[in-house]
């Protein structure tokens, strides 16, 4: 009986091991995983300041997150990419979009991870917006 439940718990422990081995890998899902790196947001802020900050602040962002939770966060982006600067629709690259993406989530509150946020790979498909904190 005794041997019987440690090699139990032996297994569960494995089991979990190997999850939490095969999630240190996989493309993050949520924006409270990190779906963008630090260099991006640093990159990120000038494009934003040059393009974007003469009409919204952070505060808009975050009413945009509420407005838009649990859609793809890929929505919300090609909507930016097709609309935005206003002034000058489509006027930036994809990359600097991304950039600027990143450093929105990062001023409204979002953490930084190991990923580079990417329109081109489809990750974006599988993040849901959420709220800001
Ligand atoms: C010249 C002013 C201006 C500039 C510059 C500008 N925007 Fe906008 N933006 C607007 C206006 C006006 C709206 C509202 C349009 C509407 O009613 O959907 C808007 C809406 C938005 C929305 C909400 C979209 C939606 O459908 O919910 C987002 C997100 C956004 N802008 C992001 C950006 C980003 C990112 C930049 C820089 C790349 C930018 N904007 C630059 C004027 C501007």
């Amino acid at each position: 009986m005794k041997i019987a439940k440690f090699s139990t718990a032996t297994m569960m422990t494995l089991i979990l091991a190997t999850g939490a081995i095969a999630d240190a890998g996989a493309a993050p899902t949520a924006l409270g995983e990190g779906v963008y790196t630090a260099e991006q947001a640093a990159n990120g802020q000038p494009t934003f300041e040059t393009n974007c900050s003469t009409c919204h602040n952070a505060d808009f962002y975050k009413t945009v997150f509420q407005t838009w939770r649990g859609q793809p966060l890929q929505y919300l982006f090609e909507q930016i990419m097709s609309a935005m600067p206003a002034d000058k629709p489509g006027a930036l690259l994809d990359s600097e979009y991304e950039d600027v993406m990143a450093y929105v989530l990062q001023i409204t509150g979002f953490p930084e991870g190991d990923t580079r946020l990417q329109y081109a790979n489809g990750m974006m498909r599988e993040i849901p917006v959420e709220p800001a904190s």
